[in-house]
């Protein structure tokens, strides 16, 4: 693509800075500032890329990452957080999925197309937004078209002087339409079949050729018949709107600001990228391990890539990966690949004191998650902060002596912490149900001073 101007994702000046980017992550994941930082600088410079001018900006490649730590300390909690505040095109891949070229399975090619798949349903998504009034509008006139036929060899639109007790009648409609007076009247629209479902089963072989071919076997059958279907005007009214939308949106216009947006500021994000650096006791279907790195290896390099949108350069794309590197090293990889992530961060393994804020601070915390679901019975959990500390305690006790999950471990525990008062809830007398320190030592004391017991159940 030659033309570069700028698009609004990236050129808004809204764009965080790496400051506020941190404190976004900081919502959900406690701890790991090493790993949130560089992070939070490779979005920046994408944005930053985007800015500069003359010929420099193709050469400004991203530096992309590699996060590596133990299980269960925040590398796909990270991820997960970043997709939402990416600003970006952002698609997230598990490494272990993929499979060398001739062999079943995903090949990693797919991961392009699934990113501009993305980029192409964000700016479908926005440009509705901006054509929103006005497919209303048309709905509205559709539907009003319905449910007060007029005459044949005329519409609504077109009444003129002496007929004009039809168009009172019809603003009349209107009105009542618009006061929802008839959200409940049932009335019968003609609407296009979706897709064949049996595209997904083949998807592992590419969508693309297989969408291709199957067109050519069924026809215009596949893309959507018409059919008549009886809905409530309510959502007769959301299914006119969206088809309206579609046909004042310019298809290749969204494609083509997709396909930019893509090339110049789409993130990949790999996670569990050891399981597919080779090394050691290879157990299992090795094969392909050092194949799936060889064919990923020229799209993190710089390639293009054939999607049903057209090419896709990879150049720009930002990719992050990371991995436990449990048994395994970075230099496990082939050479080609560690080269291309030059970026490492290690992310450090959680102490209690960090367990303790997992439990309380994150806006998802399970604390928080637990409080809510009992909350629904009408009790009011109030977990105190000795407990906290307690469970805090047992986790990271239980990490020790059995094996070391990170804050999963937070899981098990506080499951079984709660087993019976989930049982129960609905029946319980007491509204409000105090855990306390003592509680938490009486329900899992047992189990942790049992080595195999924990092992079992913590
Ligand atoms: N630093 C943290 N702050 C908040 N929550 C965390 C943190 N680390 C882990 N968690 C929680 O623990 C669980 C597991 O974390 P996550 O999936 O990020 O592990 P991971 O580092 O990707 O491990 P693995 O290498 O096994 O994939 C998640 O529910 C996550 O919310
Ligand atoms: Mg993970």
């Amino acid at each position: 693509m030659d033309d570069w101007t700028l698009t609004p994702d990236v050129m808004s000046i809204k764009f965080p800075t790496p400051e506020e980017i941190v404190a976004q992550l900081d919502r959900y994941v406690i701890g790991q500032a090493e790993a949130k930082k560089a992070v939070a600088i490779a979005l920046r410079n994408r944005w930053r890329r985007q800015r500069v001018i003359g010929k420099i900006r193709e050469e400004i490649y991203p530096n992309n990452i590699i996060l590596i730590g133990p299980t269960g300390v925040g590398k796909t909690e990270i991820a997960r957080r970043l997709a939402g505040i990416a600003h970006a095109p952002f698609i997230k891949v598990e490494a272990s999925r993929f499979t060398e070229v001739g062999y079943v399975g995903r090949d990693v090619e797919s991961m392009v197309r699934d990113l501009v798949e993305i980029s192409v349903n964000i700016v479908r998504q926005e440009m509705s937004r901006d054509v929103e009034a006005k497919a209303r509008k048309f709905a509205e006139e559709r539907l009003l078209d319905i449910l007060l036929p007029v005459e044949k060899g005329r519409t609504g639109s077109e009444v003129q002087g002496g007929e004009q007790p039809v168009e009172t009648t019809r603003e009349k409609f209107r009105t009542l339409l618009k006061q929802g007076k008839f959200d409940d009247r049932t009335v019968e629209l003609e609407v296009t079949r979706q897709k064949m479902p049996l595209i997904e089963v083949f998807s592992q072989a590419g969508i693309e050729e297989m969408t291709v071919a199957l067109e050519e076997a069924f026809g215009s059958r596949l893309k959507g018949k018409r059919k008549k279907r009886k809905m409530q005007v309510k959502e007769a009214f959301r299914y006119l709107q969206n088809e309206e939308a579609e046909k004042l949106i310019d298809m290749d216009e969204v494609i083509s600001e997709a396909r930019k947006r893509t090339e110049n500021s789409g993130i990949i994000f790999v996670d569990e990228i050891d399981k597919i650096a080779g090394g050691g006791a290879a157990q299992g279907p090795d094969v392909s391990r050092e194949g799936v790195q060889r064919d990923l290896l020229p799209i993190v390099e710089g390639s293009s890539v054939m999607t049903k949108y057209g090419m896709i350069k990879t150049n720009h794309i930002l990719f992050i990966a990371a991995g436990a590197f449990h048994n395994k090293k970075p230099s496990d990889l082939i050479p080609e690949m560690q080269g291309r992530f030059p970026i490492r961060v290690e992310l450090s393994a959680l102490s209690e004191e960090d367990f303790k804020r997992i439990l309380i601070e994150p806006e998802n915390s399970l604390i928080k998650q637990y409080g809510a679901l009992i909350a629904t019975e009408g009790v009011t959990l109030d977990i105190t902060i000795d407990a906290v500390e307690m469970i805090a305690k047992i986790a990271s006790q239980v990490n020790e002596s059995t094996e070391n999950i990170g804050a999963r471990r937070l899981h098990t525990i506080m499951t079984k912490l709660l087993e019976e008062l989930l049982y129960a809830a609905p029946n319980v007398a007491e509204k409000e149900i105090q855990i306390t320190a003592e509680y938490v030592n009486k329900k899992l004391a047992d189990i942790v001073s049992d080595v195999d017991m924990s092992r079992y159940i913590l």
